[in-house]
């Protein structure tokens, strides 16, 4: 059994939905989990935890400033024990866009921190037009527009594939574990 933190950054609240939907795997995995919000000044301390996951939202074009910050504060830290990083985002929704190196946003975020994350998922967000003030519901839709998405406003719509967020809980779970024959699953 381990100690396993989830760290997220969200607005919207999607990052955190699939935040609960990991914790919810890992302690059926037999895991101890406990979720912390980040945001500027929340100070979590990960040294009690065995194993830590960030996850964050993209919100035009970046993670919040926080994320990289923290990153930067903790990176001994995350270096030092099994930990994984995903991010959200609309681009995300195209399967050929959730790899680190085909995320433009993902790639650019890795290529600026210390951190390398061993294990990394990429998932589509959620698309929820009626809950958008003016200005964002219009600029998501010319978005959405110029890249072939929904753009009618009533809709709302989740990319994410709850079925790569199963596989990534249960490769948390595995993390640093080693088989029988000595190899660390990846
Ligand atoms: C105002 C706004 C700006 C966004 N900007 C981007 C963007 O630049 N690129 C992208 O891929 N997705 C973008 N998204 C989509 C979000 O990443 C997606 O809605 C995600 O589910 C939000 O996660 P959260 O609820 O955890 O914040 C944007 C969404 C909103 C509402």
């Amino acid at each position: 059994m381990s100690k396993i933190v989830f760290i997220y950054s969200t607005i919207d609240g999607h990052t955190l939905e699939i935040c609960e939907r990991l914790v919810h795997i890992v302690e059926q995995d037999g895991h101890q989990a406990s979720l912390q919000e980040l945001t500027s000044d929340s100070g979590i301390d990960l040294e009690s935890f065995d194993r830590i996951v960030i996850g964050a939202s993209i919100r035009y074009g970046k993670h919040r400033p926080e994320v990289a910050g923290f990153i930067d504060k903790n990176v001994h830290v995350l270096e030092s024990r099994p930990s994984a990083f995903f991010s959200v985002n609309a681009v995300a929704r195209k399967p050929e866009k959730r790899e680190p190196h085909t995320n433009p946003y993902v790639k650019k975020f890795l290529a600026k921190i210390a951190w390398k994350p061993p294990l990394i998922a990429i998932f589509g967000g959620r698309i929820d037009y009626p809950s958008y003030r003016f200005w964002d519901k219009n600029m998501i839709r010319l978005i959405m527009w110029m890249t072939n998405g929904p753009t009618d406003p009533t809709t709302t719509t989740d990319f994410t594939n709850w079925d790569e967020v199963e596989a990534f809980g249960r490769a948390i779970s595995a993390m640093g574990q080693s088989t029988p024959d000595g190899n660390t699953p990846t």
